[in-house]
Parts: C-alpha cells; structure tokens; sequence
C-alpha cells in the first residue's frame, strides 16, 4: 500500500500560474485583479489541487514530507483547463452545403425555413447508430481536449423523439465514461419542433412526460435548454416548458435572443442558469438577466459561423453580468469549434480585458454549468490544468489561438504531454 505522503505530487517550477482565484463573479474584471504567481508549483494530492504557491518554499516541504517531484524542464505559464459550455458536438453529417448557401447570401433562417439546417441534421444523426456517434463524439472530444479543453458541455437536440433523445444522451453518457475530458449533458429536446408533430405544444408535453423522467431515472442529464425563436418556441411555450422541467430538478438553460429578443426575458422569469447566445440582446435584455443573476454565455463561433456580429460583450460586463465565452460548435451556425482563438477574437473585438476573457471560458464558464469544483488553480478545485509554452500569459490571447498548450492534465493526470506548436 502507498503511504499518505507518496500520494502528494508537487508539479513545477513554472514560469507563472494563472489561478484565475478571487475574481469577481459578474461584472468587468481589471487585469490588475489577476492573480500571478511567479516561479511556482501546485501541489496535487487524488486530482485535487492542495496548493499552489512559490516553488522553493514548496520544494523544501517535498523534502520534509517525501512529496513525488515532477519537475517542469521547460518556461512555461500554468491556467485552469478552459471549459466550453455550450456545444453540440453529437451529430452525425455536414452541413457544409447550407454554409456554402449562407455565404452565397441565403439567411440560416431562411434555410431553416426550406428543411434545411437543423433537420437536416436530425435526419442525419437519427440514422447514425449509437457507435457512430460514439465514435464521432469522441474524436471531436480529443480535439477539443488537444486545444486545452478539459471540461465540456454537449446538447442533445439532433433526435427530437424520445428514442432518439435517449440514443444521443446515451453517447454522450458513454463517451464520458470514457474519454479524459469531462461531459456536461443537456436535453435539447426542445431544439425544433418535428416534422411528427404539427402542434409544438403537444410536443413539449410528450417529452416532459416521456422523455424527461427517464433522464432522471437515468442520470442522462440534469440540464434542459430550450431554442426561443420564432422558428422553434414560442415565450410563452418556452416558459412553460421550463417551468415545468425545473420542477422536475432540471437546471434550466435557454437558447436566448440569437436573431430576436425575448429568449431572455424566459430565462430571467424562469430563473435559468444560463442565457446563451445573446447576440440581439441590448439594455433592457442585459439588466433582466442582471437582476435575475442568470450567467450570459455568448458564442462568438456562431457570430463567425453566420457572419453577423457578435453578442455586446463589453456592454454585458459593464452591465453587471457575468459573461462566459463558448463554441457552440455544432454542424450549422458554429461547424469550427476553436474555444481558444474564438474568444481571443471576441475579446479584441469587443475590448475585453484579458482577465475578462480568460474568465469566460474558464471560472465563469464552471459558474454557467453551475460547477463550483473547476475553473481555478486554488486548493480544494480539481486539478485540471493547462500548460503554454511561454513565460508571459499575456501571449496566450495575443497569439489569437496558434498558441496552443503543451501539456495538460485532467484531474492531475498528464493527456497531453508534448509540443503540439511544433506540428
Ligand atoms: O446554437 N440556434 C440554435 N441551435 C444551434 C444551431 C444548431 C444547428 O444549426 O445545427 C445554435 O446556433
Ligand atoms: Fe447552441
């Protein structure tokens, strides 16, 4: 048996460690409020972080205590593993024709509106079998885990039946037992309303009915979003639905006001986690979401994806919110899946602050997946930690995502242990 002691890993020196602890919640955030250790170590003990702090004092320790040692060779800055919280990354199919029509000049509503885009990828992902879709969940989820992801959220919303719900969250649910990253589920059943059905309101009671108490029953997920637009739900349909889901023990999410407002107004009044998207959203949106303290999570992927702007990030900070930054990659509006470079983006064009920034995909995003175990470098978090390949953290958004990391570790376990900027 191991002793106590041969349990403590001490991991350094590095250049920096960026804890990203003790920043504000919500709000804008001052780069001064960063909090950089210079020449330091993190203490690891069953993939929690004990402590991180000057490397020297934590190396005399090592000795006292007989701690293993991994000493870093290398200059390189230490950050939390980046979060992406909002995805729908289980799909079977391209959609590359319905880009080539956007870009062509035809509006994805519009393509929404002929029978394309998002049905288009539900008729695709409900041929897929479960192994399929395994099988292309995971090979995005290396990807993104590549890029510095350790953490995850993925939709359903490509079945649109009880069955085929249950057949995505099921890949979902066994892609995360075994792939290194960590899955975050959600039901977007209500994602569209489908072609079985020509009442929308007769849908949402089937799957709050049928589909919902099976989640629970089997831990499928504990998250459900709902798409508010004029091409999918209504407000008042959306609200009732996710009142009625919340009953059930459901944290609710809301696809929010992407082309029109009104998704948020639903999130406020139903008291949601998270609005996502945002990008029609001006004052009167920002202060509902501020009162109600619901997370504004913007998708810069799917402002780059639909070539329209992006949601008024700055203004949303200044407002008071607390602003996550994620992918939403899926087949249609966000088929590019870059967390790290999509939000340097955001930031530049949006003049955020690098802590802002670097916040919304990583503390913040745990608060928009109401996560409290994630997100920093402090003791009791997990460890779940990226490494750059540089001695200043300011060139991790400088470089606007061709500095990718060269080590990573999920629950203090290297994934990643080599120098993808070299390839
Ligand atoms: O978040 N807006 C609704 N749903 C997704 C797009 C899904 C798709 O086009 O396949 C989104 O952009
Ligand atoms: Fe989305």
């Amino acid at each position: 048996m191991e002793t106590s002691a041969s349990t403590y890993t001490l991991l350094g020196p590095f250049s920096q460690i960026l804890t990203m602890a003790e920043l504000p919640e919500s709000g804008a955030i001052a780069d001064e409020e960063l909090k950089v250790l210079e020449d330091a170590g993190v203490l690891i003990s069953n993939g929690e972080i004990i402590r991180v702090d000057d490397y020297i004092k934590l190396t005399q320790e090592a000795e006292q205590y007989d701690y293993a040692v991994e000493v870093i060779e290398e200059p390189l800055v230490l950050m939390p593993g980046l979060i992406d919280a909002h995805t729908h990354i289980c799909f079977a199919g391209s959609r590359a024709n319905d880009y080539a029509m956007r870009v062509a000049g035809k509006s994805y509503l519009d393509i929404a509106k002929s029978g394309g885009g998002i049905l288009d990828s539900v008729r695709k992902t409900r041929e897929a079998t479960v192994i399929e879709l395994v099988e292309l969940l995971k090979q995005r989820c290396d990807r993104h885990l590549q890029e510095g992801v350790t953490t995850c959220e993925v939709k359903s919303g490509y079945g649109l039946s009880v069955d085929e719900e249950i057949k995505m969250l099921e890949a979902i649910q066994l892609v995360n037992k075994h792939h290194a990253i960590d899955l975050i589920p959600t039901c977007l059943a209500a994602h569209m309303r489908p072609p079985e059905f020509t009442d929308s309101k007769a849908y949402l009671q089937t799957v709050l009915n049928e589909l919902l108490p099976t989640l629970k029953e089997q831990n499928l997920a504990n998250r459900v979003d709902i798409f508010v637009e004029d091409t999918a739900f209504t407000e008042d349909d959306s609200a009732e639905y996710l009142l009625a889901a919340k009953k059930m023990g459901f944290d609710i999410t809301v696809h929010a006001d992407q082309f029109s407002t009104g998704g948020s107004k639903v999130a406020a009044a139903v008291g949601a986690v998270s609005a996502d998207h945002l990008e029609a959203s001006e004052e009167p949106e920002i202060e509902l979401l501020r009162t109600a303290g619901v997370v504004a999570t913007v998708l810069p992927g799917a402002s780059l994806g639909l070539g329209m702007h992006y949601a008024p990030a700055r203004k949303m900070l200044d407002g008071g919110l607390c602003l996550a930054i994620a992918t939403d990659w899926n087949p249609g509006s966000a088929p590019m899946g870059d967390l790290l470079l999509q939000a340097a983006l955001l930031g530049a064009s949006e003049k955020l602050t690098t802590a802002e920034t670097l916040a919304g995909i990583t503390t913040r995003a745990a608060r928009a997946l109401n996560l409290t175990d994630r997100g920093q470098l402090a003791a009791g978090y997990n460890a779940d930690m990226i490494a750059f390949p540089t001695q200043d953290y300011k060139e991790i958004l400088y470089f606007q995502g061709k500095l990718r990391p060269s080590k990573i570790w999920k629950s203090g376990k290297p994934v990643i242990n080599g120098d993808l900027n070299d390839q």
